[in-house]
């Protein structure tokens, strides 16, 4: 079984038919290229295949516990007051904030709350399954794997160069623990490179125009 299969799909807007029958699949370890003339449906497909497009037909199937990345060749700037490490560790927010509530049940503990000690056991389950422990050595060797230097890590978004920009979206994808099928837009040779050399990607799928 694929990890990624579109079967006989169709995307219309308005009347307009943008994708007609298409059927194709991704296996893992693949890299795909995707091109084609302006306004052919490129953009479309990756959103369909991302998940994040309505169907007028067809089926998409993914394999369970696949998870998903679109990342535009550059991301929009949202808040450029924001450093690159806070924008990369964003997705992750849930897990970084586990300690905190760890130590709230161990108080809770300490202060006799009869049901502190379940949700204490459940939490360190989590912190465990979810690589709480592991967050900032991974953060630091995805960082490096981009060629994103130490010296910009606190540096704001705002500061940083359209290639920066690209990279650091590559490793905001790249960051959650589980499976990544990394899509990229519109590549940069810079981002196309990253992809390349990084060891945490592992079907790559871009899209450029011809
Ligand atoms: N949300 C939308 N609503 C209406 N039409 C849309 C929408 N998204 C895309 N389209 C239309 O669908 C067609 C395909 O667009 P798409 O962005 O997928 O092309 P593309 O191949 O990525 O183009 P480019 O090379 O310029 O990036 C275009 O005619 C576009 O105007
Ligand atoms: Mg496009």
């Amino acid at each position: 079984m694929s990890l990624l299969s579109l079967s006989n799909i169709s995307v219309a807007f308005g009347g307009d038919t943008v994708l007609e029958a298409i059927t194709c699949e991704a296996n893992h370890g693949e890299r795909i290229g995707l091109v084609g003339r302006n306004g052919t449906g490129k953009t479309t497909l990756l959103r369909v295949l991302a998940g994040n497009e309505r169907l007028g037909g067809g089926k998409r199937h993914v394999a369970r516990g696949l998870r998903f990345a679109l990342v535009e060749q550059v991301p929009p700037l949202v808040d450029g007051a924001r450093t690159v490490r806070q924008e990369v560790l964003s997705p992750l927010q849930d897990v970084l904030d586990l300690p905190d509530a760890l130590q709230a049940a161990a108080d809770g503990i300490a202060a006799g709350d009869e049901d502190a000690s379940e949700v204490y056991a459940a939490l360190l389950q989590r912190m465990d399954s979810e690589g709480a422990y592991s967050i900032e050595s991974r953060f630091a060797e995805v960082m490096s794997g981009l060629g994103l230097a130490e010296a910009d890590w606190d540096r704001p978004l705002r500061e940083l160069s359209g290639g920066q920009r690209a990279r650091t979206g590559l490793a905001r994808a790249l960051m959650p623990a589980r499976t990544c099928f990394c899509w990229t837009n519109r590549p940069t040779t810079s981002t196309s490179m990253a992809c390349a050399g990084s060891r945490h990607f592992l079907p790559v799928g871009a899209a450029a125009s011809s």
